[in-house]
């Protein structure tokens, strides 16, 4: 079905045209172990922390410098908040790095590993749904969607929804749309190729629909409705 399209077009597109970032897989895929699963997953976390008020090319600088660092949430954990404050400069909102240091803190004293569910990744201080459903789906293939402001925009466009984005009621409704969509086999790859698109082709102002993989199943283009601002474009 629709849906079924919708998600080998964007895995297609996403394994070709993904931006290689740092914290990020290299190969499609590797098969790794616990250990390394754990690692990925603090490097996830770190870097959707940090992605979530800045830009992409001024957080890269900053988790390369964080993870030669901290390279391992055990590491984290033993930091004092005045060095992890001196890493945050410059990024603002500081309440970030704290949380960082307090949820590492709370998985080391835990002493079960890195917490690899949507519903153990909630208990960790300063981790919401948005955090957790990447860390799980992109480090552990938790069958879970992932909601952010690019995300939003780009499934308003594709079932063109239009709705209040301040909204809480509007912000559940994405959350299940994403939910069914989510691909089963490839969960972290088809939240980011989501978040991705979003980026870098389906933008907020003139999206270019003709390098979008899904623009067959837009309905947003289909109508001539993708650069109507009554669609949700600033949540
Ligand atoms: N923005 C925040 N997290 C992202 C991710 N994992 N992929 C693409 N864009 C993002």
């Amino acid at each position: 079905g629709e849906t079924q399209e919708i998600r080998e077009s964007m895995l297609e597109w996403y394994d070709c045209n993904h931006r290689k970032l740092p914290w990020r897989r290299k190969e499609a895929e590797e098969i790794v172990g616990e250990e390394e699963k754990e690692k990925r997953a603090y490097g996830v976390w770190v870097s959707e922390v940090m992605l979530q008020q800045t830009r992409v090319q001024t957080v890269v600088d900053y988790y390369n410098r964080w993870m030669a660092k901290w390279p391992t949430v055990e590491l984290l954990a033993q930091a004092s908040l005045e060095e992890v404050n001196e890493m945050w400069a410059g990024l603002g909102y500081y309440r970030r790095a704290r949380f960082l240091l307090e949820g590492a803190k709370m998985i080391v004293d835990e002493g079960d590993g890195f917490p690899s569910t949507v519903a153990s990744l909630r208990k960790v201080s300063g981790i919401g749904n948005y955090t957790a459903g990447a860390i799980a789906s992109i480090a552990f293939n938790e069958v879970v969607p992932v909601v952010d402001g690019n995300v939003i925009r780009v499934l308003a466009r594709l079932r063109a929804i239009s709705a209040n984005p301040k909204d809480a009621a509007t912000v559940k409704t994405f959350w299940k749309l994403a939910a069914q969509l989510v691909d089963v086999h490839h969960p972290g790859d088809f939240n980011q190729s989501l978040m991705e698109l979003g980026a870098t082709v389906c933008t907020p102002l003139n999206p270019t629909c003709s390098s979008c993989p899904v623009s067959s199943h837009c309905r947003a283009l289909t109508t001539s409705k993708q650069d109507n601002s009554i669609l949700v474009t600033d949540y």
